[in-house]
C-alpha cells in the first residue's frame, strides 16, 4: 500500500473559511492526511480572504513562499480556495504559474476532481459564481476536528452590497440552504456528542428569503432548539436592517440559544450609514438594540466598526465613540477602512489619510478595551456556567473553558475529571484583559 501524502491547509479570514477548509480537508478523504506542517506537504491549500488589502497581502505573502518552495520540489501541488481565488479566478495563474488549482467558495466540494485534473493537465480553475448554487447536503466527518463543537454553514453569499464590501463579489448572491439537510447535519453532531453549534451566514437575518416556503431564521433556531444532545446554539453574522422581533423573541424564549448578539454597527453617523449602503439609521439601530434587551436584559452584544471611510470626518468618528457609550458593547471588532476592488467605496473621494486612520482607530480601540473590561467586571464574585475546552493556553494548569456570552474562563479545582464540552459552575474571581478567572463550584457538574 502506498503511503498517503500529507496535506496542510492555512486558513484566513472569516469563520466560513473556517468551516469550507474543514469541508475541503474532508473531500481529501482517502488520499491525503493532515499535519507535518508545511515544509513537509506534497498538497498545500491556502484558503484566502479579501476582506481588507491586508488580508490579502497575507495569502499573496504566502503565496511567494510557496512559488519558492515549489521551485526545489516541483511535485508540490498548491490549490488556492477562498475570496481571493474567486476575485482573481483565472487571472492568479497567469500572475502566479505555480498555482496548481484555483477553487472559488462554491465549487470546494468537487476539489478531488479538480486536484486530479490539476495533475495530468495542470491547469484547474473552477471559480463559476452560480446563482442557482445549492449547497450540498455533507455530513461532517467527527474524526477529526473539536468533540464537542463544530459550524453549521446556513447560507452562502450576500445580497446588501454595502459600499464598501467585497463579499457579495467574491461570495456571489445569497443562498439559503436547505432546512432538513440543516437539521440532519446537526442531528448528526449532536449524535456524535458534538453539543455546540455556530450556524454560518454573511446575514442569517435573510434566511430563507431566497427560499419560497423556507421558514424565516428564527424558525429555523426553533427547530435546532429542538434536537436533543445540543446544549448551545449561536450565529453569526446579522445585518441590524434585518433584525426582527420574532428573532429577538427567540433570545427570551429558546434557553438553549446563547445570550449574545454580534451586531455590525459599522458608524455611528448617518451621513457615512448611508454612504456605506447599510439601510438603516443609527436611531433605528439604537432602538433595536433597546428592544433586544427588553426580550433579553443580560444579553452580551458585541459589534464591527469600520474607521476612516471615505469623508469620515471628525464628528462623524465622534458619532460613532458616542455609540459606544450608549451601547456599552461587551466586545468590539474594529477596522481601518481600505478600499477593495469592485466595492463602489474605492471610487469615492475625500479618501481619509493612513495616519488620521490609525489614529481613530487607537483612540476606538482604548476606549472600548476599557469598556469591555467593565463589562467582564460585572461578573465578580458571581457563579457563571461554563462550557468545559481544555487546558489553559494562557494560564498553567488551568482548565479552560466559555460561557455562554463566549468569554474565555479559566478556572482552578478537581478539575482532572472534566472533560471537554461538559457544563460546570464556576465562580468568578478575577478579571483579565480578555478573559476571567475563577474556581470550579464544588460539587456542582451539569451532567
Ligand atoms: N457579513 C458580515 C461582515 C463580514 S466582514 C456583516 O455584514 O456583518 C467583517 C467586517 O469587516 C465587517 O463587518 C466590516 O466591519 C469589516 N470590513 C468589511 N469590508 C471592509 C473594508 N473594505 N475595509 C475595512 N473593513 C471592512
Ligand atoms: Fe459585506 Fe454588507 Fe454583506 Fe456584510 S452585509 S457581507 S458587510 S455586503
Ligand atoms: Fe474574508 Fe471572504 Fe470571509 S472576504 S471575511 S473570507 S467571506
Amino acid at each position: 500500500m502506498q503511503a498517503k501524502q500529507h496535506a496542510h491547509i492555512e486558513t484566513f479570514g472569516c469563520q466560513m473559511n473556517e468551516r469550507d477548509s474543514e469541508i475541503m480537508a474532508q473531500t481529501l478523504g482517502a488520499d491525503y492526511q493532515l499535519g507535518g506542517g508545511i515544509e513537509e506537504a506534497d498538497l498545500v491549500i491556502v484558503n484566502t480572504c479579501s476582506i481588507r488589502e491586508k488580508a490579502e497581502q497575507k495569502a499573496f505573502s504566502l503565496l511567494g513562499r510557496l512559488r519558492r518552495m515549489k521551485k526545489e520540489r516541483p511535485e508540490l501541488l498548491i490549490v488556492v480556495a477562498g475570496c481571493v481565488a474567486q476575485q482573481e479566478g483565472s487571472g492568479l495563474r497567469h500572475r502566479m504559474p505555480h498555482v496548481d488549482v484555483v477553487v472559488g467558495p462554491q465549487q470546494i466540494y468537487q476539489l478531488p476532481q479538480l486536484l486530479e485534473k490539476a495533475r495530468l493537465r495542470k491547469t484547474s480553475i473552477a471559480t463559476d459564481l452560480r446563482a442557482d448554487f445549492r449547497i450540498p447536503r455533507f455530513l461532517p466527518d467527527l474524526r477529526s476536528g473539536s468533540t464537542f463543537k463544530r459550524f453549521v454553514t446556513i447560507m452562502q453569499g450576500c445580497n446588501n452590497f454595502c459600499s464598501y464590501c467585497v463579499v457579495p463579489y467574491t461570495r456571489g448572491r445569497e443562498i439559503s440552504r436547505n432546512e432538513e439537510d440543516i437539521l440532519a447535519e446537526i442531528r448528526h453532531l449532536a449524535s456524535h456528542g458534538i453539543r455546540e453549534v455556530t450556524l454560518l451566514g454573511q446575514n442569517v437575518n435573510s434566511f430563507g428569503r431566497d427560499r419560497a416556503g423556507s421558514p424565516s431564521f428564527a424558525a429555523l433556531l426553533r427547530r435546532v432548539a429542538a434536537i436533543e444532545g445540543i446544549d448551545r446554539i449561536r450565529f453569526t453574522t446579522s445585518h441590524p436592517k434585518d433584525l426582527s422581533t420574532e428573532l429577538m423573541r427567540c433570545f427570551a424564549d429558546l434557553p438553549k440559544l446563547c445570550p449574545h448578539f454580534h451586531l455590525p454597527v459599522q458608524s455611528g453617523s448617518n451621513r457615512i450609514l448611508s454612504l456605506m449602503n447599510r439601510g438603516y439609521a443609527i436611531e433605528a439601530y439604537l432602538d433595536k438594540v433597546e428592544e433586544l434587551r427588553g426580550f433579553r436584559p443580560d444579553i452580551a452584544l458585541t459589534t464591527d466598526i469600520i474607521v476612516g471611510f471615505p469623508g469620515e470626518s471628525e464628528d462623524d468618528f465622534l458619532q460613532t465613540m458616542a455609540v459606544l457609550e450608549r451601547v456599552r458593547y461587551h466586545g468590539a471588532f474594529s477596522f481601518k477602512y481600505s478600499d477593495r476592488p469592485k466595492a463602489r467605496s474605492a471610487g469615492f473621494a475625500d479618501k481619509v489619510a493612513e495616519e488620521e486612520k490609525g489614529r481613530r482607530l487607537e483612540i476606538l480601540q482604548k476606549r472600548q478595551e476599557e469598556i469591555s473590561l467593565e463589562r467582564l467586571r460585572e461578573w465578580l464574585g458571581r457563579e457563571l456556567t461554563v462550557m468545559v475546552e481544555g487546558e489553559s493556553r494562557t494560564a498553567g494548569g488551568q482548565c479552560s473553558g466559555r460561557t455562554e456570552r463566549n468569554q474565555i474562563v479559566n478556572f482552578t479545582g478537581d478539575t482532572t475529571p472534566l472533560l471537554p464540552g461538559q457544563l460546570v459552575r464556576v465562580r468568578i474571581e478575577e478579571v483579565c484583559l480578555h478573559s476571567l478567572r475563577g474556581s470550579l463550584v464544588a460539587g456542582i457538574e451539569i451532567p
